[in-house]
């Protein structure tokens, strides 16, 4: 069924123009050097992606009544990284891509050594955003959100997560094992998204904190199984990335695993659980919800 809350699709392309104009405006110029490397940066996030990590700190952030300003610069930060990841994902050494947002991927439009350095500058970057002081955050809740993207980066969240998938190559994983590699290379990120928009305005309670946690958990694991489910079932042209991908290059998936209709549900299910978490937040979670929606129901 295609996705058609016209209200949410509405929020959503606001929010997207708002992060091409923020991106743009973050990322080193093209006019000074060095650059090739700047040109790549900006090949590499602008102008492409769903943008849904930035989506989840917005709407997260509405949630706790955060400034705007500040959620575009977060989200800014978090979709660095995304964008590292993917580079550095599709090098030869990894998933060998040669399409990436519907455009060669970066070290096929400029070269390997370029992409690596995309990535490590991408990331520098995002960190260097989010600890630039926040107008009406305090500094201890600022370092906490570094802290969280950090971790949500690093051996214990995506790039570990990645290591996993590298060596399960071939392998036949239990079901356990897939989750936990999902939720790392992809959840991760997901998850902090939320928290970190979360994080951006009123404090929420111990109770509240878990809840919306447990919801970036589930919709977290819910975006890799869609992935996992796209490959298989959309084309080359609606993906922007090759279809068939995870087949060809032997990855364990969800839908390797489970079967293409049962992953499927199986997405549907940790939508509702992901909702179920968000009860205690009435209609102020409604956004949330929708990006849930979408993200179960997206077609690339
Ligand atoms: C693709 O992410 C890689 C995964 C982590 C599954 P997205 O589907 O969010 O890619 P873009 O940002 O929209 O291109
Ligand atoms: C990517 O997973 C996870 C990342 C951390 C980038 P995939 O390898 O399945 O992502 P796609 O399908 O290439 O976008
Ligand atoms: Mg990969
Ligand atoms: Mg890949
Ligand atoms: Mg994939």
């Amino acid at each position: 069924m295609p996705f058609e809350n016209t209200q949410f699709i509405g929020w959503m392309t606001h929010i997207q123009q708002r992060m091409e104009t923020t991106l743009a405006g973050l990322l080193p110029s093209t006019s000074s050097a060095p650059q090739r490397l700047h040109e790549a940066m900006r090949y590499t996030v602008l102008e492409g992606g769903k943008r849904v990590r930035p989506l989840l700190v917005f709407a997260a952030g509405e949630l706790v009544g955060a400034q705007p300003d500040n959620l575009a610069k977060i989200a800014a930060a978090v979709e660095m990284i995304h964008a590292y990841s993917l580079v550095h994902d599709d090098l030869p050494c990894m998933d060998d891509d040669v399409l990436r947002r519907g455009k060669p991927t970066c070290h096929v439009k400029f070269d390997e050594a370029t992409a690596l350095l995309v990535g490590d500058a991408l990331q520098t970057r995002a960190f260097e955003l989010l600890s630039t002081p926040l107008p009406g955050v305090d500094a201890v809740s600022q370092l906490d959100m570094v802290h969280q993207l950090a971790y949500a980066s690093g051996h214990a969240g995506m790039a570990g997560g990645q290591a996993i998938d590298l060596a399960s190559v071939g392998q036949t994983l239990s079901l356990p094992e897939l989750e936990v590699m999902h939720l790392l290379k992809t959840g991760a990120l997901i998850r902090a998204s939320v928290l970190l928009g979360a994080s951006a305005g009123r404090s929420l309670s111990v109770e509240e904190r878990e809840q919306l946690d447990h919801f970036a958990k589930r919709i977290g694991l819910a975006f890799q199984v869609v992935d996992d489910v796209l490959d298989v079932d959309a084309d080359t042209a609606t993906l922007g990335k090759t279809a068939g991908k995870d087949v060809a290059n032997n990855k364990p998936t969800y839908v390797s695993l489970m079967g293409l209709n049962e992953a499927k549900q199986f997405a549907r299910e940790l939508r509702e659980d992901a909702f179920a978490a968000l009860t205690g937040f009435g209609e102020a979670a409604d956004r949330l919800k929708a990006l849930a929606d979408y993200i179960v129901a997206r077609s690339f």
